[in-house]
């Protein structure tokens, strides 16, 4: 075929905000032979996908599965499910992400209250208490990882304070799982959801979602319907549970693969030692980066390890240091988004490419750069 589009993809070095770069292993799951979706061997894939989701995001819920759809479709589906007209929401913001869980609530008729809290700083406990006190709310909602600003948000100390309330308490894990520690039992979480593009190195298209049973038992008592038909978890479930499987839609067959191979991967190599690997990582680049008179915008305290945001030095026209690094360098990193845009790049040290080789070569090439 002549000139194929493809033959001017070329490997890059992802160490912007997501996706991260793809093992050659997951590489080697998607390309396998497409199967039905109703295939036996297809099936069992699914049920061990859904056992190695719980392992990752430390759950016993029964309704754990990944939404065919990015990051976004499993924020969609916690608000959709959740959500009645009328329902007082407050959502937690300290960035972007933070900000559509606002809108998603806000379009399906929700009463939308907020918190906001500085960029670059985490939610503040105390004021979660504090509002807590003052007003009943059906869900209260919160980032883990702010992959805006590189913030982690304290959600073991705020799940505390939702679970004294009764209230329904959702979390945004698209940056933080396989990352980081991630406990949605212990932490009291009731609808969870995340992304394969970030530290479980999948290519983008999957989003893992988990309910506990209370969340379970809010969707069953609905007095409407779940105003979306493709991500409504009571047909869905009838693909993904039980000894029959009814069609629901076609299942994205060689991305579960896919996302099969990856986390077979992470926990291959066992979670801690994963980790660890960001961790080592995030240390090694700040180190050099401060070596080179770079700072980080966020305080060492509640840094992510995951995402770097860095303060780009004066002077330093920053779209144009993000262009040399691709095209010279094959390496992409993610500049600021929303207030923080022009102040800061964005640096992504996600799963596969988590590697202290991986810091070495973006912080040899951004010297040159510079
Ligand atoms: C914290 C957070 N939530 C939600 C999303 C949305 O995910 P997606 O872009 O995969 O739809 C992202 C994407 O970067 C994210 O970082």
């Amino acid at each position: 075929m002549k000139n194929n589009l493809l033959d001017s993809v070329h490997e890059t070095l992802l160490m912007g905000p997501g996706p991260s770069s793809v093992p050659p292993d997951v590489y080697r799951a998607l390309s396998h032979p497409t199967i039905g979706h109703l295939d036996p061997t297809f099936i069992e894939i699914m049920d061990t996908i859904k056992e190695q989701l719980r392992r990752i995001m430390n759950t016993d819920n029964r309704l754990t599965l990944p939404i065919s759809g990015t990051g976004s479709a499993g924020m969609e589906t916690c608000f959709v499910n959740l959500v009645e007209p009328g329902d007082n929401v407050l959502v937690l913001i300290n960035g972007v992400f933070g900000t559509r869980m606002q809108d998603v609530a806000g379009r399906l008729g929700a009463a939308v209250d907020t918190l906001e809290f500085e960029w670059g700083t985490p939610v503040d406990p105390e004021q979660v208490r504090e509002r807590l006190s003052k007003k009943d709310y059906h869900i209260v909602a919160v980032v883990h990882a702010e992959t805006s600003t590189g913030v982690a948000n304290p959600v073991s100390e705020i799940g505390r304070l939702v679970r004294e309330t009764g209230d329904l308490y959702l979390v945004d894990a698209v940056t933080s799982l396989g990352g980081m520690p991630v406990e949605a039992d212990a932490w009291g979480v009731d609808a969870i959801y995340s992304g394969t593009q970030k530290c479980l190195s999948c290519p983008p298209g999957l989003a893992p979602v988990s309910f506990s049973e209370r969340a379970v038992e809010k969707t069953m008592q609905r007095k409407t319907k779940v105003p979306n038909w493709y991500l409504d978890l009571s047909m869905i479930v009838n693909y993904w549970e039980g000894e029959k499987r009814a069609y629901h839609h076609t299942a994205p067959v060689n991305m579960l693969y896919g996302l099969y191979q990856a986390l077979n991967l992470i926990l291959d190599e066992g979670q801690d030692a994963f980790f660890r690997r960001h961790n080592d990582c995030h240390s090694i680049l700040v180190e050099t980066l401060g070596d080179m008179g770079i700072s980080l915008f966020v305080d060492p305290d509640y840094r992510l390890p995951m995402l770097n945001a860095v303060v780009i030095p004066d002077g330093v026209d920053e779209a144009a240091v993000r262009s040399r690094l691709l095209s010279d360098h094959r390496i992409e990193i993610g500049a600021g988004l929303g207030p923080l845009a022009g102040k800061v790049w964005r640096i992504g040290v996600m799963g596969h490419t988590a590697r202290k080789e991986n810091i070495s070569r973006l912080t040899n090439a951004l010297s040159e750069v510079l």
